[in-house]
């Protein structure tokens, strides 16, 4: 009212001369009554991005307070969610802080909800331990320490029980190494200080959390490690700030883990390998109380997509688990190109079938042999289970692996360099993480085009396992090169090179082809019909050849022979009875 009042007067004012010497006062008042208003509208209804934004605003800059200055007096929205997600509300928070620089930390005055600010000190991992120190290509396994480097870590008796781990975490290109000739290069997304940032958090919230929620909060301008902090235990995250709410027996599994493939992981320990103790447990409790006190809900995987040349591969495979007498389901994800013909024999075998949509693989070219690669992504997608281990269907298995469903995503064993072979590996379903892996799959390149290409860039840190978990039958100069045995004491054969059921049982034809020699063992080749001849007759039917492959496989043989090649497997007769069967 006053305003429209004031500013009539001002418009009939402008026309009369006379009242000249009075216009600076109307102006005045005009000004004082325009802030009394703003002033009130800001104190009745406080602009809650307002305290956001000056807050964002202070911690960009690199000399600014993180925390919110005297003139602002609420929290910080993160801290407001970690406030209102606690149950134990009444009690004042006590704050740990990683990574911080002294400017950034000073005048803290968290309006007080905190009880006690912690400066947690972590000496910065030395520039010469580079990811490849921590995951080298080769290790002795029988050296239980392995040799991994020292990375410092927080001595958390030097602190009281934390209720928050705030951390700077650095980024990708931000860390400078030194590489093992003296040369300064870019860490990239293999960053030793980002990794020891992220667990020095992890170790604080884990010693912190007896009986307590305790949070873990990033700032950071891209995504925390999802290795450690998974996103299923995202609670809040806008702009640089990450909070987390940490599965603590899981984040706990996972710090006690080598801090990489530098040593064997070891499993955790009173985990699903004692669920008979659970089960006794269980039987004493009420009832509501005995399903969630369950065995856990496990299972191996397998995927055909794109071509029925897997589906007898398939079948070996789930038989040759069956034989060691596994207590696991078995889950076959199966693409449209799967007829139900096919189907039925590897139920039959012992499958559980999800039909599925194949997935393409972003850079694959056309009728690229990986075209269809990420298909094996759909694994996360197993929710009902809570761990799987995932076996290409190029496997057989020897004794019971059931034992390794102990260890963490991402288990596996080594390929070459820092990187995991994807064709055996134990994984933990979550939608959010599918959502994540299918998101970023434009943005992160696979380097070799497939999934464990891709799989090696999202999830760099890993948990090695024993290469007799994968024994991949390749046999260079240095690896084995003379016998071509399989060890006794190897848990699978991994079928490299041309698989055993598009070869005669005969001898392996992978003798046929001088760039095959590497693939080429009679022994793994035998170990795989042994399978074979445990199966049921109508399952067998479903490893016939057809035309097309024993056409292939007698012409490597001719050629084999005009190429006179040494080993001589091209002088043994064929005599298995599948060329006088051959299928459609
Ligand atoms: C890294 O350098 C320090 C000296 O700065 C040396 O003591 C240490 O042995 C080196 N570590 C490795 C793994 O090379
Ligand atoms: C699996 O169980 C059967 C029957 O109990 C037994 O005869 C066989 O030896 C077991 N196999 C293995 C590999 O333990
Ligand atoms: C892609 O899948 C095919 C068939 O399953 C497999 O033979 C090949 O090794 C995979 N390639 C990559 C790069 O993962
Ligand atoms: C084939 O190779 C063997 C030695 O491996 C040699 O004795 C023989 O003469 C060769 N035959 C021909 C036709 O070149």
């Amino acid at each position: 009212m006053a305003f429209t009042k004031l500013s009539q007067q001002t418009i009939t004012s402008t026309n009369n001369t006379s009242s000249k010497r009075s216009r600076p006062l109307i102006l005045f008042l005009l000004f004082l009554v325009t802030f009394i208003l703003l002033l009130l509208s800001t104190a009745f209804f406080p602009n809650p991005q307002l305290v956001d934004v000056i807050h964002l605003q202070a911690q960009s800059q690199s000399h600014g307070s993180i925390f919110y200055s005297k003139k602002v007096e609420r929290p910080p929205k993160w801290l407001k969610v970690i406030l209102e997600d606690r149950l134990t509300r009444h009690k004042t928070l006590k704050v740990g802080l990683i990574n911080f620089k002294h400017s950034e930390r000073s005048h803290l005055k968290l309006g007080g909800t905190v009880s006690e600010v912690v400066v947690i000190n972590v000496e910065l991992v030395s520039s010469n331990i580079t990811w490849e120190k921590l995951f080298p290509e080769w290790i002795d396994e029988t050296n239980p320490k392995g040799w991994c480097p020292d990375i410092p870590m927080p001595d958390p008796g030097e602190y009281p029980r934390l209720d928050v781990v705030v951390a700077r975490l650095p980024c990708v290109e931000e860390r400078e190494e030194i590489d093992d000739n003296g040369n300064r290069r870019k860490a990239g997304i293999r960053d030793v200080h980002r990794l020891q940032i992220s667990l020095a958090t992890a170790h604080l919230v884990v010693e912190s959390s007896q009986e307590k929620d305790v949070y873990a909060v990033f700032v950071a301008k891209c995504e925390p490690m999802l290795e450690l902090y998974r996103c299923d235990d995202l609670i809040w995250h806008r702009g640089e700030y990450w909070v987390y709410k940490p599965n603590v027996e899981k984040l706990r599994e996972l710090v006690r883990m080598p801090v990489g493939s530098c040593a064997l992981a070891h499993p955790h320990a009173g985990n699903s390998g004692s669920s008979r103790q659970l089960q006794a447990n269980a039987n004493q409790l009420p009832h509501e109380l005995q399903i969630s006190a369950r065995s856990p809900r496990e299972a191996y995987v397998t995927i055909l997509h794109s071509t029925e040349d897997y589906v007898c591969g398939a079948i070996a495979l789930a038989q040759s688990i069956l034989q060691t007498n596994t207590t696991k389901d078995l889950i076959l994800l199966a693409d449209h190109t799967i007829s139900h013909h096919s189907i039925l024999g590897l139920k039959t075998a012992g499958w559980k079938i999800k039909r599925i949509d194949r997935i393409k693989s972003p850079n694959a070219k056309f009728d690229a042999y990986n075209k269809w690669n990420y298909s094996k992504l759909r694994i996360w997608q197993l929710i009902e289970y809570d761990k799987l281990i995932f076996i290409d269907s190029d496997f057989i298995v020897l004794t019971n692996i059931d034992r390794f469903f102990n260890y963490p995503q991402l288990s596996a064993s080594p390929n070459d360099k820092w990187l995991f072979n994807s064709g055996i590996m134990l994984l933990e379903p979550s939608k959010c993480f599918f959502d994540n892996l299918m998101r970023k799959r434009y943005t992160f390149k696979s380097y070799n085009g497939g999934d464990q290409g891709y799989l090696n860039e999202v999830l760099t840190w890993w948990h090695r396992l024993t290469l007799k978990l994968n024994f991949m039958k390749f046999f260079d100069k240095e690896g084995g090169g003379g016998d071509r045995v399989v060890p006794r004491d190897r848990y699978t054969v991994h079928f490299l090179g041309t698989k055993p059921w598009l070869c005669y049982r005969d001898y392996d034809c992978n003798w046929d082809r001088q760039d095959y020699h590497v693939f080429a063992s009679d022994d793994a080749h035998a170990k795989w019909w042994r399978v074979y001849d445990e199966m049921p007759k109508d399952l067998q039917k479903y490893c016939g050849m057809t035309r097309k492959q024993d056409r292939g496989v007698r012409n490597r043989k001719e050629r084999a022979q005009m190429a006179n090649l040494s080993d001589e497997h091209w002088k043994i007769e064929l005599k298995d009875p599948r060329q006088y069967h051959l299928v459609a």
